[in-house]
């Protein structure tokens, strides 16, 4: 949630700044800017996205070989030119551009106004930067790291942030706490960023900055320390991404490069897991933990959105195979309540990217009542799988789109991975019902092919269906967690108002919603549950919904009872998920997309939720 950039070296700055702020782009898009030392300290904001920005500073910035960059997902204060960043301070001494809330902001301003500060804008960065400037001012000889830390000692809440003065040209102060700052090292130049994926073309060498850091980068040297000004040793880690996982290719957009990608990255995912013919799963970043998740009594899984989808998939997966008691919860309640946990707890915690806020917060709390806790992750080094004793790497390579599609199977590959050692291990499963079952997990790739070559059949269901108000999604056992991730997917990128239901809760209530207006998807496969769903299916029918339904390949029976149909190879019912959801998130991809929305960047949306 919102983007930094940064760099200090010898190269024009602001190609470089503009560059990564394009790459950060999926982190917020409704405003950005850069701010350059370049003998003044020069500030160029705009509302939009970074291509506005790139248009409206063409010719005005070529030079300057240090600046920091900002685009902005919007906390405090609308989306506007004044509220963009960078955020100068009253006396023109600082800009800063930051990621985060203060959420002491109300009675910090309260204090500078009493010191004839004034604001011009509504946010709570701009009170920082004045922060900064009112302890700078205070004495000749602060430095202004110094101040940084000063100010930064009064801040309640949370920042990434990166910090010019205009008296100290040669140099850059960053700070983190809560908000993920990378620092990539070059040769006679310094990269920021608020992930690696800026840096990754000019080096492969970074520092993760961790809370309460504060950095100070020159071209000819780099210092870490922290609030408490106690030096901190660095601890340099190798990245390895590729950049053009991170171009669209031959797509129009990251999501639906993404969403083709899912045979391949499925496969990246187990590559190297599934061993021995498949009779072994081997999942080296458990090994030490494994007996404490065998021995367990319950695990919680605990996530956001779409993780937290993955998560409830792993429920049915854990309790059937492995038979421990599971609960799956939203880390943004977990994190507030009294939770009763112990060491003899497993935690797992999902996360495509590794810095969503909630999810850090419940990690955290999980920790304090010595649970064991273990993640499930996408970005390397992030800090969810820095601050986790043990976890698994899902491998599905950058996702751009700020729909999470291929993050997601890739984690209910691993939780499926998971779920079948743990039942190994403890005895639970049968070895023949284990191979089968790891067999059918390796052939989902080539299922899923299947599938994505049917696209065309799938665009022309969203063309009828693209004008709808509303929509239900209706799922049963492990594919009740698809029908609320089909639900998800539609209403973020399309602004159609989805629902997911278990399709057995449907006479609770949701049949109410059901007449000739009302698209209802449903996941119907063949499985145990497959006559129950025939009957919602009937239910729904009786009262003029239109049903969109989601088969096993040669389904006879429903063909002439719903309005359309969407085939899916066999698979088994645990495995089913993987392939399911793949038509639910092409069918809300071409109903946004004929809705005319962007569905890399759904509005209000962010890919990264860093702030609570
Ligand atoms: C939906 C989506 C979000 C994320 C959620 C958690 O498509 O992307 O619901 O799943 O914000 O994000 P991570 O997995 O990064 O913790």
């Amino acid at each position: 949630m919102c983007g930094i950039v940064g760099y200090i070296g010898d190269k024009k700055a602001f190609p470089i700044l503009i560059g990564g702020l394009k790459r950060l782009e999926y982190r917020g898009y409704d405003s950005a800017g850069v701010a350059l030392l370049n003998g003044s300290l020069e500030n160029y904001k705009k509302k939009g996205k970074v291509s506005d920005l790139e248009a409206f500073v063409a010719g005005k910035a070529d030079d300057g070989t240090i600046g920091i960059g900002h685009t902005r997902w919007a906390t405090h204060g609308e989306p506007s030119d004044k509220n963009a960043h960078p955020h100068v301070s009253m006396n023109g001494h600082f800009s800063i551009v930051h990621n985060g809330i203060i959420e002491n902001y109300a009675q910090l301003k309260r204090d500078l106004e009493t010191h004839g500060y004034t604001f011009a804008s509504d946010t709570d960065t701009e009170v920082l930067a004045n922060l900064i400037e009112y302890f700078y001012l205070q004495d000749d000889e602060m430095s202004s790291e110094a101040a940084v830390q000063l100010a930064l000692s009064k801040v309640v809440g949370a920042y990434g942030i990166a910090v010019l003065c205009k008296k100290e040209t040669e140099k850059i102060v960053v700070a983190r706490k809560g908000s993920p700052l990378v620092v990539g090292l070059g040769s006679g130049e310094y990269f920021i960023a608020s992930d690696a994926s800026p840096i990754a073309e000019y080096t492969n060498q970074v520092i993760y900055l961790n809370d309460e850091d504060i950095a100070i980068l020159q071209k000819d040297g780099f210092t870490l320390s922290n609030v408490q000004n106690t030096p901190v040793s660095l601890k340099i880690s190798n990245i390895d991404m590729e950049i053009g996982a991170m171009d669209k290719g031959d797509y129009d957009y990251f999501m639906l490069k993404e969403i083709h990608e899912q045979p391949k990255t499925i496969e990246e995912t187990f590559r190297g897991r599934l061993q021995n013919d498949y009779s072994e799963i081997v999942l080296g970043g458990l090994l030490n933990v494994f007996p404490k998740i065998e021995a367990a009594k319950r695990i919680v899984i605990i996530g956001c959105g779409t993780s937290w989808h993955a998560g409830l998939i792993a429920e049915y997966l854990f309790e059937e195979y492995a038979q421990v008691s599971v609960e799956v919860e939203y880390a943004s309640e977990f994190r507030y309540r009294k939770p009763v946990l112990s060491s003899d707890d497993v935690v797992i915690l999902i996360s495509q990217s590794g810095e969503t806020a909630d999810t850090l917060a419940a990690l955290e709390l999980a920790k304090s009542k010595g649970a064991t806790v273990i993640g499930i992750c996408n970005v390397v080094g992030s800090t969810l799988s820095r601050e986790t004793e043990a976890g698994v790497y899902t491998h599905a390579g950058v996702e751009i789109g700020v729909a999470s599609t291929k993050a997601f199977t890739a984690q209910v590959t691993v939780l499926t991975m998971i779920a079948l050692k743990l039942a190994k291990r403890k005895g639970t499963i049968s070895n023949d019902d284990y191979k089968m079952l790891v067999k059918e997990l390796a052939e989902i790739p080539e299922k899923g092919r299947a599938i994505l070559s049917d696209g065309e059949k799938i665009k022309a269901i969203a063309e009828k269906y693209h004008e709808a108000v509303n929509a239900l999604y209706l799922g049963r056992g492990y594919l009740f967690p698809v029908a609320l991730e089909g639900a998800l997917k539609l209403k973020e990128i399309s602004y159609i108002h989805a629902e997911g239901y278990a399709a057995g809760e449907m006479k609770h209530g949701p049949i109410a919603l059901v007449d000739n207006n009302l698209p209802v998807v449903v996941v119907a496969p063949q499985d145990d549950y497959y006559e129950k769903v025939v009957s919602n299916i009937q239910e729904v029918k009786a009262r003029k919904g239109n049903v969109i339904a989601i088969v096993t390949e040669g389904d006879k029976g429903l063909k002439e009872m719903v309005n359309d149909i969407i085939e899916i190879p066999k698979s088994h019912p645990a495995v089913a998920p993987l392939l399911a959801v793949i038509p639910l998130q092409l069918m809300a991809y071409h109903i946004a997309l004929l809705k005319g929305c962007n569905v890399d960047q759904p509005r209000n949306l962010a890919k990264s939720v860093t702030v609570e």
